[in-house]
Order: structure tokens, then sequence, then C-alpha cells
């Protein structure tokens, strides 16, 4: 498997391959791979000739220092999982320079309000870092297809709006969440999760499921008040946000309305770890 660290090597390989007609799928990773990462690298295998799949742990995303320095860096490991699925797929693993420059700094972007709704709300820049460095890496692999979780929903939007706005010409494609047995959807973080941890954390899932069992009959406001109390009596979980929001802006409602489509969100932490989680309730 060819490992690429600088982006001009990487550019040169994506021109020849898409001179010669072969469609690129590029799912881009922070590492420390997982299932979910798997599921989406074999979707975009089945879907084009060659997967790039780049590992960079991306520092303008992070507002929490603390989180970035812990964040898991495996790529050993990363590279010896995507070598047993297929020798279709190249690596790019570039050091921040060589995404950045001697600047790394994020662009102010402006995502029609989406960026403001929840994780915006509690990782201020977040999806400023988040849009920038997808901006550079799609530059850099000029992709046909882009592959990305729903676990991650917030994001999913708000890169289908990057495209839009920067008006790039690759096709976002959302895939289904990947869980645990025990309901608990796959995160590189999780890896960080202590037993205890573990052994709480399919209360989240668990609580999603039970409010789209509600969704049909209980008011917004019995639900959130009830998504509150479970995790009032659990000594390991503390909830950080439950909201129920429109999928089309991803703003929090009060009541539902007909013929809207609407997604539960969830975020909460484990000790310093933060997990967060989503369902679609119609
Ligand atoms: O979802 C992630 O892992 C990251 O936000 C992404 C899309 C790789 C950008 O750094």
């Amino acid at each position: 498997m060819h490992i690429y660290e600088k982006r001009r090597d990487l550019v040169s390989s994506v021109a020849t391959l898409l001179q010669a007609q072969k469609t690129v799928g590029f799912v881009p990773t922070m590492g420390a791979l997982h299932k979910g990462h798997m599921a989406l690298v074999e979707r975009a295998l089945k879907e084009n000739d060659i997967v790039i799949v780049s590992v960079f742990v991306n520092p303008t995303q992070f507002n929490n220092s603390e989180d970035l320095v812990n964040y898991p860096r495996t790529l050993t490991s990363d590279v010896q999982l995507l070598s047993e699925l297929s020798t279709n797929i190249m690596v790019f693993a570039p050091t921040p320079q060589e995404v950045y420059g001697e600047q790394m700094i994020s662009t102010n972007y402006d995502f029609e309000g989406l960026e403001n709704e929840m994780e915006g709300k509690y990782r201020p820049g977040h999806f400023d870092g988040v849009g920038t460095v997808l901006k550079r890496l799609f530059n850099i692999v000029s992709p046909t297809k882009a592959y990305f979780g729903e676990k991650d929903f917030q994001q999913l939007q708000i890169v289908k709006k990057l495209v839009e706005i920067e008006k790039m010409s690759v096709q976002i494609i959302g895939c289904p969440i990947f869980r645990e047995e025990s309901g608990l959807a796959l995160s590189s973080r999780n890896k960080r999760l202590n037993k205890k941890q573990l052994q709480a954390s399919p209360l989240i899932y668990k609580t999603l499921k039970q409010v789209k069992a509600d969704f049909g009959t209980k008011s917004v406001l019995e639900m959130n008040e009830w998504v509150s109390e479970q995790f009032k009596n659990d000594d390991i979980l503390e909830l950080e946000y439950f909201e129920i929001a429109k999928i089309s802006d991803l703003k929090s409602i009060k009541e539902k309305q007909k013929d809207t489509k609407y997604r539960a969100f969830i975020a909460v932490f484990a000790g310093k770890i933060r997990l967060i989680d989503n369902i679609a309730l119609n």
C-alpha cells in the first residue's frame, strides 16, 4: 500500500488516475480507524476504482487543546487494517505544514446558520476548522465522491453546504451510523473510555431509541424533560445537550410540525471524553 506524506506526490498520482478516467473515492479521517471507518472505505471501494483515505488529526477543529493532545494516533495499525482490506487503497498521512503551509489558520465560514447549532454552540470554531481542512483536502485529492458517517450528522450537512458554497464537484455521500453490540456509536474517542464508562455508555442509544418510540405520542417538552432525568440519575454520564431538530436547518424545535423531518441529537460527557450520537425520528 502506498502511503503519501507529501501533497505534491499525491496530487501527481491522482492526476494520472483521473487522466486514465478512473474514479476516486475519498474517506477523510483523523485515524484510529474503527469498523465505522472501514464500512465507509468498503462502500467507497464498491463505488470507485481507487480509494484514498486521509489520516490527519486536524488541529484547527479542536477547541480544546487537551482533546487534541489526547486524540488517539495509531497510524501503523490504521495502515495495517487498510492493507488487509484491499490493494486499491492509498493513504494520505500529511504533516500539518503539508496541509496548511506555515499559517495554520481557519477560514471564517457562513454555512447559513448550520454552524451555530448544537456542536457549533459547544465547540466554537470547530466547523470553521472542519470546513477549512476539507476544502484543502478536497483540492489535494480531487475526489469523485467523498464518504462521511451520519454519527456526525451536523458535520455531514455542513460538508454538503461547503461543497455548494465553494462550488466543488465532489459528491458527498452520507453513510449509516455503525454501532457496538451495546448500541454505542463507534468513535475513535471510545478507545479512551474506561471499563465503567463503557458499561454506562449504552444509555445514550437506549435513550435515543426511547425518544424515537415516543415521538408520535409525547410532546417535545415531555421528551426533553425525560431525557434530562435519565442522565441526572447516572453517576458516570453527564448530559451536555439533547435536542430534537429539523433536518433541513438543524434548528431545535419546541413543537412538531407536519411534513417535516426530525432527528434527535445528544452530546454526553463520560469523564473528559465527549460522546455524540443522533437518530432519525420520522
Ligand atoms: O470526522 C472527522 O473525522 C473529521 O472531522 C474530518 C472529516 C476527517 C475532518 O478533519
